[in-house]
């Protein structure tokens, strides 16, 4: 699903050059639940960056989906990000002006459904997630836990290939973080989507199928 060959990605501020990626070499398989640990600094988000085609690597390959995302173009990059991808943050980042409903409705919105597409598929993963109560709150009127799981639901309901998840526990106590991974570990095992997860935490790291552990821009192995 996510192919990185030899990838380095150096970031120029002034005449100082940071190497976030340093020849990295991973592939992620279909299907995977993959955890991404590392020391801060370590590259772990450009990594989730470059996977997501948000950004694009200095040399090396970046293949998503069988795509090399330096080929795709703005338009292209645009849509695979639209049509494939999921995105999770560590800080939620939920629209404070949508309800709940409308926070899960809008990655369809935005790709061109009516409210008659959207707004049941939302209302579905409402459901899935235990949140149906909640369907007209807006953000600011839920716990963290909850936030979190309407930003999941929001990533899930363009029935994504890929969820990218930066730090999705990092905000949550441990229990709520754990219902989190739980769903996270669900949605790759039934549904086959492939799942990278960031986080510094050992424990939610062993909900995971396999642990890439970055040091220095690359893998430590
Ligand atoms: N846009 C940018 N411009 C300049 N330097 C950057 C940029 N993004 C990241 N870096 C640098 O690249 C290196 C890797 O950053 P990255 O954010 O990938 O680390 P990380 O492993 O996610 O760290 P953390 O655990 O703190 O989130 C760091 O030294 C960082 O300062
Ligand atoms: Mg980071």
């Amino acid at each position: 699903m996510i192919r990185f060959d030899d990838v380095r990605k150096i970031y120029t501020q002034g005449t100082r050059e940071v190497r976030a990626l340093d020849g990295l070499t991973l592939h992620v398989p279909r299907g995977e639940f993959l955890a991404v640990m590392g020391p801060s600094g370590s590259g772990k988000s450009t990594f989730l960056h470059l996977s997501g085609g948000l950004d694009l690597p200095t040399s090396g390959g970046v293949t998503v989906d069988g795509q090399s995302t330096a080929t795709l173009g703005d338009d292209g990059l645009t849509l695979l990000r639209r049509r494939k991808i999921g995105f999770v943050f560590q800080f939620f980042n939920l629209m404070p002006t949508l309800r709940v409903v409308e926070n899960i409705a809008l990655p369809l919105l935005l790709d061109g459904n009516g409210n008659g597409a959207a707004v049941p598929k939302a209302e579905a993963l409402l459901e899935r997630v235990g949140l149906t109560s909640r369907r007209d709150h807006f953000p600011d009127e839920l716990s963290g836990g909850e936030m979190q799981r309407v930003a999941i639901a929001r990533a899930l309901v363009i029935d994504p290939a890929l969820v990218l998840a930066d730090e999705p526990t990092g905000n949550l106590d441990s229990a709520t973080g754990r219902g989190i991974l739980e769903l996270l570990k669900e949605v790759s095992e039934k549904e086959g989507r492939t799942i990278v997860m960031v986080t510094h935490d050992e424990a939610a790291a062993k909900w995971a199928k396999r642990i890439a552990r970055l040091r220095d821009g690359k893998l430590d192995a």
